[in-house]
């Protein structure tokens, strides 16, 4: 017995970092265990924003794939695949498009947020495709019937119009589809290596991939409490990136840590040596994982394909089902 049926999703950006691990996938991980869950590598949304230059898209769902399977994502007991490999989700976008207001979609904040700060960027979204990224959103969920949808909070409004265009769905034809509520993970706690929130763009990111050499030489580089100049100063760890890290990858001498830094018995170099340690060995096994998986790269097409196979015997059957109610059969 499972607590429901999960869907989600990820765009393949090749910009996957720890910042994005914690606060999305490590919470994945832990529900694989409760929930009978769809994990989608969503290349299609991938393109209602980048859109003109898709050269790497093959290398970006790739590596994706190699983020989740390495943080532990496990492919028999999970249905792990690629969106446009199950036609399906395009069939029903089509179909909802037809009896979503288009009010519905203008109205979703976060569509002209992210119009206006990519025009600002100079990258014209403007497009068919972007309006409807939530129409796809819908399209993913409600083809598995899933109950329980894993987002970050940025993503609850397209949850609500994906209950509003089921609701209408369930109301014109057949009452096909349950409706799916968002199940929160927290935003993740961790800071890019200068303080600021972690992103690519900002080069202050800790790439999910990055092996312990990588790893120990981005955590030498971390800003700490600007007012510590010398190792006699006292630290406060409350400003400071590296405790925050500590936070995470060290929980168990979190106070330990805390009072070596504000009474400077422990300086900024040995701090930063003690986190990093923690930190390979936390991340071993994703390692691990990873280098195998590197090593035998048909071994993740293979994945990616007997996950498309498995999802795509649960859409056809929802997809008969919307046929049906439709008089499409
Ligand atoms: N929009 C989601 C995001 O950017 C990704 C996504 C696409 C998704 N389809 C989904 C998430 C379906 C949950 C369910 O985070």
């Amino acid at each position: 017995m499972t607590k429901g049926r999960i869907f989600s999703g990820m765009q393949p950006s090749g910009k996957f970092h720890l910042g994005n691990y914690f606060g999305a996938l490590d919470n994945w991980v832990k529900l694989q265990k409760e929930y009978e869950c769809f994990f989608s590598i969503v290349d299609w949304h991938a393109l209602t924003s980048s859109f003109e230059d898709t050269s790497r898209l093959p290398e970006y769902i790739h590596d994706m794939a190699l983020d989740w399977l390495s943080a532990g994502l496990d492919p028999e007991k999970n249905v792990i695949f690629v969106q446009s490999q199950v036609k399906e989700h395009a069939e029903l976008h089509l179909l909802l498009s037809m009896i979503t207001p288009l009010s519905w979609l203008e109205r979703v904040p976060t569509y002209k947020d992210k119009l206006i700060q990519l025009g600002s960027q100079g990258k014209d979204i403007n497009t068919y495709g972007f309006l409807g990224y939530p129409e796809l959103m819908t399209a993913d969920i409600i083809l598995y019937k899933a109950d329980t949808v894993p987002v970050g909070e940025d993503q609850v409004p397209h949850l609500e119009l994906t209950r509003e265009i089921l609701r209408r769905f369930n109301y014109l034809y057949q009452p096909i589809f349950p409706e799916p509520k968002p199940y929160l993970s927290k935003a993740s706690l961790l800071p890019g290596i200068d303080g600021r929130k972690m992103s690519k763009s900002y080069g202050n990111e800790i790439s999910f991939s990055a092996n312990p050499d990588e790893l120990r030489s981005r955590v030498m580089l971390m800003i700490t409490d600007p007012q510590r100049v010398k190792k006699s100063d006292p630290g406060h760890p409350e400003v400071c990136t590296v405790f925050s890290f500590h936070k995470l990858f060290n929980s168990g001498e979190i106070s330990k840590v805390s009072e070596d830094c504000r009474n400077a018995s422990v300086g900024c170099v040995q701090c930063k040596k003690m986190l990093a340690e923690k930190m390979v060995d936390m991340l071993a096994d994703v390692h691990a994982r990873r280098r195998e998986l590197e090593n035998n790269p048909g071994r993740v097409r293979e994945i990616l394909a007997y996950g498309a196979e498995r999802a795509r015997k649960v859409a056809a059957a929802t997809m008969e089902e919307v046929r049906a109610a439709m008089h499409l059969a």
